[in-house]
């Protein structure tokens, strides 16, 4: 490990070493939310909400940190949530990750819209996978994923339900971001102090949505998949679409971006095995609830007919303790591993998914809890504190 992560120490540890190695526009991309950020800045807020009271005197010797997810056995229950364009912030991208995943002995969900292809993060290793799918607008793009992740050993897929429309994220307006990374006059210097980042980019392979080259036409540019992708995007998907999919896959499957929970019980009574409760780290709606705030009512819904996932703010292993407590099976991260992706390519994801590991451990004995099936909500109090 080299020394730069020797020194990180932390999830926020890791984001400064990210922020200081990135061009501020592909920083801000990973970082940013949309409008005023209120939901992105909650998401991780709200876990302020909940105190933890400890149980002494139990034994705590050995903690087992495994469960079961969406039929996949992982050592951890922290799973990599899809983040598209991922080769923006490291060369390495989306394999780094999956990698990184495997052997943390959990699970990695690679997304639709990745620059690594299905059939090559497919390829790796031989632990779990799971695909994060949208509703395309083309139907046969939809068989073909289904077709190809089946092919490719994939075992559980995603349904990402929150973006009839892309969310409104002004830093990256601000910025002029684009893919691939635009240099121009207004960032050159910004770019150039970021010496490594942008050697790499002009010496690996161009950046490409792998997944979707073949359906956007040959020799397209990156900005014409770009809008391709979000022609695609279709904003007239309902429920019978979601269920014509569950049919379609024929294996666990989970809804990601339900925020109701009314909305988890008609994910449960399509078939959905999974239901992930997330607002897309903030940068889809402002003003919808944290996840941690909204997951007691969907808990509750689910009533135990599908495994509930939380998504969104997760920066310590604290957080995980708090959702696992609550009613949660396992916890998604995103920013989280890409922090620590672009601070240290393979081995900054192995730091991050360590640190959060070896958090979520320490928090698991000083509570005095061995197993996650022994975490419940008498493990939690309302806070009643006023210091923010
Ligand atoms: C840079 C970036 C790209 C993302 N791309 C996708 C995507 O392609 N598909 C998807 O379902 N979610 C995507 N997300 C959302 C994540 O899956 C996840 O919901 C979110 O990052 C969780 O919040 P956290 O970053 O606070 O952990 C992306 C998030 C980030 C930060």
């Amino acid at each position: 490990m080299s020394r730069v992560l020797e020194r990180c120490h932390s999830i926020a540890d890791l984001r400064k070493e990210a922020r200081r190695r990135l061009p501020r526009a592909m920083f801000d991309y990973m970082e940013g939310g949309a409008d005023d950020e209120v939901t992105l800045r909650r998401n991780s807020d709200a876990f302020l909400g909940l105190e933890l009271v400890p149980r002494v005197l139990r034994n705590v010797q050995r903690v087992d940190l495994g469960c079961t997810v969406l039929g996949s056995t992982v050592r951890m229950p922290i799973i990599c949530a899809p983040t598209g364009g991922t080769r923006l912030f490291h060369h390495e991208g989306e394999a780094a990750v999956a990698r990184a995943a495997e052997r943390a002995g959990t699970v990695y969900c690679l997304s639709s819209v990745s620059t690594c292809s299905i059939e090559e993060i497919g390829a790796l290793g031989s632990g779990p996978k799971w695909f994060q799918i949208y509703v395309w607008r083309d139907r046969t793009i939809l068989r073909d994923f289904i077709a190809r992740c089946r092919d490719a050993g994939y075992t559980a897929l995603c349904l990402t339900a929150d973006v009839a429309a892309a969310g409104n994220r002004e830093r990256d307006l601000r910025n002029g971001f684009a893919v691939p990374p635009r240099i121009d006059l207004n960032n050159a210097l910004d770019v150039l102090r970021r010496p490594v980042w942008l050697w790499h980019l002009l010496t690996s392979p161009r950046i490409a949505f792998r997944n979707v080259e073949k359906h956007a036409g040959a020799n397209m540019s990156i900005a014409s998949v770009m809008e391709y992708i979000s022609r695609q995007l279709d904003p007239s998907v309902t429920w019978e679409d979601a269920a014509w999919m569950i049919e379609a896959w024929k294996g666990p499957f989970a809804i990601k971006g339900i925020l109701s929970a009314a909305d988890a019980e008609r994910a449960v009574k399509i078939g959905a095995t999974g239901i992930i409760v997330s607002n897309h780290g903030g940068r889809q709606l402002d003003h919808v609830p944290a996840p941690i705030e909204i997951l007691p009512e969907i808990v509750a819904a689910v009533d135990g007919r599908a495994d509930v996932i939380l998504d969104g703010g997760v920066r310590r292993g604290t957080d995980v303790i708090k959702a696992l407590a609550v009613g949660a099976k396992a916890c998604m991260i995103g920013r989280p591993y890409l922090y620590g992706l672009a601070a240290g390519g393979e081995a900054g994801v192995d730091r991050a998914l360590t640190i959060l590991q070896s958090e979520l451990e320490l928090g698991m004995k000083l509570l005095g809890c061995r197993s996650l099936a022994e975490l419940d909500a008498s493990y939690l109090r309302a806070s009643a504190s006023t210091i923010p």
